[in-house]
Protein backbone atom coordinates (compact mmCIF):
# COMPACT_ATOMS: atom_id res chain seq x y z
CA UNK A 1 0.00 0.00 0.00
CA UNK A 2 1.63 3.70 -1.03
CA UNK A 3 0.52 6.36 1.52
CA UNK A 4 -0.90 8.80 -0.29
CA UNK A 5 1.17 12.45 -0.30
CA UNK A 6 -0.35 15.73 -1.38
CA UNK A 7 2.13 18.49 -1.58
CA UNK A 8 1.39 22.11 -1.75
CA UNK A 9 3.94 23.77 -3.97
CA UNK A 10 3.76 27.58 -3.22
CA UNK A 11 6.30 28.89 -5.38
CA UNK A 12 7.42 32.10 -5.50
CA UNK A 13 4.72 33.31 -2.87
CA UNK A 14 4.72 34.23 0.44
CA UNK A 15 6.33 36.51 2.96
CA UNK A 16 7.67 34.69 6.18
CA UNK A 17 4.88 36.59 8.37
CA UNK A 18 2.36 35.28 5.34
CA UNK A 19 4.39 32.03 5.92
CA UNK A 20 3.24 32.08 9.42
CA UNK A 21 -0.08 33.33 9.12
CA UNK A 22 -1.16 30.43 6.77
CA UNK A 23 0.82 27.32 8.44
CA UNK A 24 -1.70 28.53 11.68
CA UNK A 25 -4.63 28.66 9.81
CA UNK A 26 -3.66 24.77 8.17
CA UNK A 27 -2.73 23.37 11.21
CA UNK A 28 -6.01 24.51 12.72
CA UNK A 29 -8.17 22.51 10.70
CA UNK A 30 -8.94 18.97 10.50
CA UNK A 31 -6.10 16.95 7.81
CA UNK A 32 -6.43 12.98 7.29
CA UNK A 33 -3.54 11.59 9.87
CA UNK A 34 -3.33 8.58 6.76
CA UNK A 35 -2.22 11.25 3.94
CA UNK A 36 1.53 12.30 4.22
CA UNK A 37 0.99 16.04 3.97
CA UNK A 38 3.81 18.29 3.19
CA UNK A 39 4.32 22.18 2.56
CA UNK A 40 7.04 23.12 -0.25
CA UNK A 41 7.53 26.43 0.68
CA UNK A 42 10.29 29.12 -0.74
CA UNK A 43 13.89 29.04 1.11
CA UNK A 44 13.46 32.19 3.30
CA UNK A 45 9.91 30.85 4.40
CA UNK A 46 11.82 27.50 5.39
CA UNK A 47 13.43 28.01 8.85
CA UNK A 48 10.28 29.57 10.26
CA UNK A 49 8.01 26.62 8.92
CA UNK A 50 10.08 23.78 10.10
CA UNK A 51 10.05 25.69 13.33
CA UNK A 52 5.74 26.28 13.47
CA UNK A 53 5.30 22.87 12.09
CA UNK A 54 7.83 20.93 14.95
CA UNK A 55 4.52 19.16 16.68
CA UNK A 56 2.86 18.88 13.43
CA UNK A 57 2.67 16.28 10.72
CA UNK A 58 2.64 18.68 8.16
CA UNK A 59 6.30 18.10 6.09
CA UNK A 60 8.33 20.99 4.90
CA UNK A 61 9.53 21.05 1.92
CA UNK A 62 11.42 22.95 -0.19
CA UNK A 63 11.72 24.03 -3.91
CA UNK A 64 15.15 23.40 -5.54
CA UNK A 65 18.75 22.74 -4.61
CA UNK A 66 22.02 22.63 -5.96
CA UNK A 67 24.00 19.64 -5.77
CA UNK A 68 27.05 20.52 -4.00
CA UNK A 69 27.86 20.98 -0.69
CA UNK A 70 29.25 23.95 -0.38
CA UNK A 71 31.69 26.62 -2.14
CA UNK A 72 31.91 29.62 -4.68
CA UNK A 73 27.85 29.23 -6.26
CA UNK A 74 26.38 32.60 -5.69
CA UNK A 75 22.41 32.34 -5.35
CA UNK A 76 22.40 28.46 -4.43
CA UNK A 77 21.45 26.24 -1.46
CA UNK A 78 23.08 23.13 -0.83
CA UNK A 79 21.83 19.59 0.67
CA UNK A 80 23.67 20.09 3.78
CA UNK A 81 21.23 23.66 4.76
CA UNK A 82 18.08 22.09 3.44
CA UNK A 83 19.55 19.11 6.01
CA UNK A 84 20.68 21.29 9.06
CA UNK A 85 16.93 22.95 8.69
CA UNK A 86 15.16 18.82 8.82
CA UNK A 87 13.85 19.19 5.68
CA UNK A 88 12.78 15.89 3.83
CA UNK A 89 11.86 16.91 0.48
CA UNK A 90 12.60 19.02 -2.29
CA UNK A 91 11.28 19.50 -5.33
CA UNK A 92 13.42 18.83 -8.52
CA UNK A 93 13.10 19.34 -12.02
CA UNK A 94 10.01 21.41 -12.03
CA UNK A 95 8.92 22.59 -15.56
CA UNK A 96 9.09 26.28 -14.35
CA UNK A 97 12.94 25.42 -13.71
CA UNK A 98 13.56 23.77 -16.87
CA UNK A 99 11.46 26.16 -19.00
CA UNK A 100 12.45 29.69 -17.18
CA UNK A 101 15.86 28.83 -15.64
CA UNK A 102 16.93 25.63 -18.26
CA UNK A 103 17.70 23.54 -16.08
CA UNK A 104 18.69 20.25 -17.88
CA UNK A 105 17.97 16.58 -17.53
CA UNK A 106 21.89 16.46 -16.48
CA UNK A 107 21.48 18.92 -13.86
CA UNK A 108 18.55 17.58 -12.55
CA UNK A 109 20.16 13.75 -12.33
CA UNK A 110 22.43 15.33 -10.45
CA UNK A 111 20.34 16.80 -7.83
CA UNK A 112 18.09 13.78 -7.49
CA UNK A 113 21.55 12.12 -6.67
CA UNK A 114 22.76 14.60 -4.58
CA UNK A 115 19.14 14.70 -2.79
CA UNK A 116 19.09 11.16 -2.34
CA UNK A 117 23.06 11.03 -0.35
CA UNK A 118 21.69 13.29 1.77
CA UNK A 119 18.45 11.87 2.70
CA UNK A 120 16.49 14.18 1.28
CA UNK A 121 13.54 12.81 -0.80
CA UNK A 122 13.29 14.34 -4.45
CA UNK A 123 9.88 15.07 -6.09
CA UNK A 124 11.07 14.78 -9.55
CA UNK A 125 8.71 16.46 -11.96
CA UNK A 126 8.16 15.54 -15.59
CA UNK A 127 5.78 16.43 -18.32
CA UNK A 128 5.29 17.18 -22.04
CA UNK A 129 4.51 20.75 -23.77
CA UNK A 130 1.18 21.24 -25.34
CA UNK A 131 2.60 20.76 -28.58
CA UNK A 132 3.97 17.44 -27.32
CA UNK A 133 0.70 16.26 -26.48
CA UNK A 134 -0.89 17.39 -29.56
CA UNK A 135 2.00 15.12 -31.41
CA UNK A 136 1.15 12.31 -29.26
CA UNK A 137 4.84 12.59 -27.70
CA UNK A 138 3.57 12.83 -24.25
CA UNK A 139 5.29 8.89 -23.84
CA UNK A 140 8.40 10.03 -25.39
CA UNK A 141 9.28 12.83 -23.66
CA UNK A 142 8.59 11.85 -20.22
CA UNK A 143 10.44 8.30 -20.57
CA UNK A 144 13.90 10.58 -22.18
CA UNK A 145 13.17 12.35 -19.05
CA UNK A 146 13.07 9.85 -16.75
CA UNK A 147 15.77 7.78 -17.81
CA UNK A 148 17.81 10.81 -17.97
CA UNK A 149 17.03 12.04 -14.60
CA UNK A 150 17.37 8.82 -12.53
CA UNK A 151 20.37 8.04 -14.23
CA UNK A 152 22.34 5.88 -11.60
CA UNK A 153 19.93 5.92 -9.20
CA UNK A 154 20.72 2.84 -7.31
CA UNK A 155 17.35 0.01 -6.24
CA UNK A 156 17.53 0.88 -2.89
CA UNK A 157 16.91 4.65 -3.69
CA UNK A 158 14.02 4.57 -5.83
CA UNK A 159 11.55 4.25 -3.91
CA UNK A 160 12.79 7.47 -2.04
CA UNK A 161 12.06 9.06 -5.03
CA UNK A 162 8.39 10.59 -5.58
CA UNK A 163 7.94 11.68 -9.33
CA UNK A 164 5.26 14.20 -10.19
CA UNK A 165 4.07 13.76 -13.39
CA UNK A 166 2.91 17.48 -14.67
CA UNK A 167 1.66 18.08 -18.32
CA UNK A 168 2.97 21.59 -18.78
CA UNK A 169 -0.50 23.00 -20.66
CA UNK A 170 -2.14 22.03 -17.46
CA UNK A 171 0.19 23.91 -14.95
CA UNK A 172 -1.76 27.38 -13.38
CA UNK A 173 -3.82 27.28 -16.72
CA UNK A 174 -7.06 25.66 -15.01
CA UNK A 175 -6.74 23.33 -17.89
CA UNK A 176 -6.81 19.70 -15.91
CA UNK A 177 -5.91 16.51 -17.67
CA UNK A 178 -9.12 14.28 -17.34
CA UNK A 179 -8.19 11.48 -14.50
CA UNK A 180 -7.96 8.99 -17.49
CA UNK A 181 -5.53 10.76 -18.89
CA UNK A 182 -3.48 11.40 -16.15
CA UNK A 183 -3.68 7.76 -15.14
CA UNK A 184 -2.60 6.63 -18.46
CA UNK A 185 0.49 8.59 -17.96
CA UNK A 186 1.04 7.59 -14.21
CA UNK A 187 0.39 3.90 -15.39
CA UNK A 188 3.00 4.49 -18.10
CA UNK A 189 5.25 6.40 -15.53
CA UNK A 190 5.15 2.80 -13.32
CA UNK A 191 5.71 0.54 -16.56
CA UNK A 192 8.67 2.32 -17.23
CA UNK A 193 9.68 2.25 -13.70
CA UNK A 194 9.34 -1.98 -13.79
CA UNK A 195 11.10 -1.87 -16.96
CA UNK A 196 14.20 0.34 -14.93
CA UNK A 197 14.38 -1.92 -11.50
CA UNK A 198 11.75 -4.16 -10.89
CA UNK A 199 7.79 -4.83 -10.59
CA UNK A 200 8.42 -4.78 -6.75
CA UNK A 201 10.06 -1.77 -6.69
CA UNK A 202 8.34 0.24 -8.83
CA UNK A 203 4.86 -0.91 -7.25
CA UNK A 204 6.72 0.87 -4.11
CA UNK A 205 7.31 4.32 -5.94
CA UNK A 206 4.23 7.42 -5.27
CA UNK A 207 3.79 8.81 -8.63
CA UNK A 208 2.01 12.16 -7.98
CA UNK A 209 -0.31 14.38 -10.36
CA UNK A 210 0.08 18.00 -10.35
CA UNK A 211 -1.82 20.63 -12.88
CA UNK A 212 -4.80 22.69 -11.94
CA UNK A 213 -5.59 19.92 -9.24
CA UNK A 214 -8.41 21.62 -6.64
CA UNK A 215 -10.86 20.77 -4.20
CA UNK A 216 -13.60 20.01 -6.73
CA UNK A 217 -11.63 17.27 -8.57
CA UNK A 218 -8.82 16.01 -6.32
CA UNK A 219 -10.90 13.02 -5.42
CA UNK A 220 -11.41 12.09 -8.93
CA UNK A 221 -7.65 11.72 -9.60
CA UNK A 222 -6.93 10.23 -6.33
CA UNK A 223 -9.36 7.28 -7.33
CA UNK A 224 -6.97 6.58 -9.70
CA UNK A 225 -4.76 2.92 -9.79
CA UNK A 226 -1.50 4.77 -10.49
CA UNK A 227 -1.78 8.16 -8.99
CA UNK A 228 -0.80 8.18 -5.18
CA UNK A 229 -0.76 12.06 -4.98
CA UNK A 230 -1.02 15.44 -5.87
CA UNK A 231 1.47 18.25 -6.56
CA UNK A 232 -0.83 21.33 -5.98
CA UNK A 233 0.14 25.22 -6.98
CA UNK A 234 -2.33 28.10 -6.79
CA UNK A 235 -4.77 26.12 -4.84
CA UNK A 236 -2.23 25.15 -1.71
CA UNK A 237 -2.42 28.95 -1.15
CA UNK A 238 -5.48 28.72 1.42
CA UNK A 239 -5.62 27.19 4.25
CA UNK A 240 -9.33 25.87 3.60
CA UNK A 241 -8.39 24.28 0.04
CA UNK A 242 -5.36 22.66 1.34
CA UNK A 243 -7.16 21.01 4.22
CA UNK A 244 -9.94 19.81 1.59
CA UNK A 245 -6.87 18.71 -0.87
CA UNK A 246 -6.03 16.35 1.74
CA UNK A 247 -8.97 15.14 2.64
CA UNK A 248 -9.72 14.28 -0.53
CA UNK A 249 -11.42 10.47 0.95
O1 LIG B 1 3.93 22.30 -8.62
C1 LIG B 1 2.74 22.44 -8.89
C2 LIG B 1 2.29 22.51 -10.24
O2 LIG B 1 3.11 23.30 -11.03
C3 LIG B 1 0.83 22.76 -10.43
O3 LIG B 1 0.48 24.11 -10.27
O4 LIG B 1 -1.75 23.62 -9.29
O5 LIG B 1 -1.10 25.96 -9.90
O6 LIG B 1 -1.55 24.23 -11.67
P1 LIG B 1 -1.08 24.50 -10.29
Amino acid sequence: MRKPIIAGNWKMNNTVTETLTLLKEITSLDLDKEVEKVVVVPFTSAYSAVDLLKDSDIKVGCQNMYYEESGAYTGEISPLMLNDLGIEYVIIGHSERREIFGEDDNLINNKVISALKHNINPILCCGETLEERENNKQEEKVRNQLINDLKDVSAEDITKVVIAYEPIWAIGTGKTASSNDAEEMCKFIRNLLKELYNEELAEKVRIQYGGSVKPNNVSEIMEKENIDGALVGGASLKADNYAALVNFR
